[in-house]
């Protein structure tokens, strides 16, 4: 095992939140059995996760990926984690209200979320990812007080019902590979008034329209209603594509309502 002193870009609030905690201004980085990757490595392995389509070969990949995923992912300016955050706090009360609230952190992977929602006040976490080794990760960071190991989109996430007042699902139904048949379980988990927080990325024509239309369903049937909708214009840099470092991918965090009804399973 090496352990590493890096700087941090200023953009990354989670990870400057993990220097405040320990009280210094370097960014601890334990790198276990895997040497850090050069920029030339940290940008072919965002590429590789990008083209891969198939779930289980994308989840192999995080599996080795895991270690040093945050830090490949640094040049990425991968801020969806802060704006779902942001426009969360908008919508629930402060202090120990807040505090109170249990957050199931939907395909939580290294933690980021977690990360960012903890600056805003929010304290219990329960995570749920397909991945071990990326929740091994988020474990050591000691936010969560429950991870789940668990495939969302096939009905078989061992998730309780009717527990969480939030569900966070950011970089998972568009672009992270948690299929759109995961609102079931994930809307079961949720209490009747909890709140459903899941960014978008837009980096294709009628992004919004396509991903919202799985939404449908569950509006049609009075069990879920929309809240809010915040657009991003720098969601995170393209880093798969040429001339990133001048680009950025805009996007949207939508947050949506469980109305008072057990949602049941909705087939589109
Ligand atoms: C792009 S990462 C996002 C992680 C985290 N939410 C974040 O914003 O940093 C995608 C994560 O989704 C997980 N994942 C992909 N498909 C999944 C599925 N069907 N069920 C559970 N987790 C899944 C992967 O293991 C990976 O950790």
């Amino acid at each position: 095992m090496s352990v590493l002193l890096c700087k941090l870009p200023p953009y990354n609030t989670a990870q400057s939140t993990a220097n405040t905690k320990q009280g210094v201004c370097m960014c601890l980085c334990v790198v276990a059995g895997a040497a850090m990757a050069s920029e030339g490595e940290k940008i072919t392995n965002v590429k590789i996760i990008n083209s891969l389509s198939n779930l289980q070969d994308r989840l192999n990949f995080y599996s080795t990926w895991a270690p040093t995923h945050e830090q490949d992912i640094a040049q990425m300016e991968y801020r969806s984690p802060f704006y779902a955050a942001e426009t969360l706090a908008g919508q629930c009360p402060g202090g120990a209200v807040r505090e109170g609230l249990l957050v199931l952190d939907v395909a939580c992977g290294t933690g980021l979320v977690a990360d960012e929602m903890f600056l805003f006040g929010f304290r219990k976490f329960h995570g749920i990812d397909a991945c071990q080794q990326m929740m091994d990760v988020a474990q050591r960071k000691g936010l969560f007080q429950k991870l789940i190991l668990g495939m969302l989109g096939t009905g078989t996430a061992p998730l309780e019902s009717g527990v969480y007042d939030v569900a966070v699902a950011v970089g998972a139904l568009q672009g992270g590979g948690v299929p759109w048949t995961a609102l079931t379980e994930i809307l079961q988990s949720l209490k009747p008034g909890g709140l459903l927080c899941f960014t978008l990325r837009g980096d294709s024509s009628g992004y919004r329209e396509q991903s919202l239309s799985h939404l449908q369903p569950y509006l049609d049937r009075g069990l879920l209603e929309a809240v809010t909708e915040q657009q991003v214009a720098k969601m995170q840099r393209p880093l798969w594509q040429e001339e990133w470092e001048d680009k950025y991918i805009p996007g949207l965090v939508c947050i949506y309502r469980k109305l008072p009804r057990q949602a049941d399973t909705v087939t589109d």
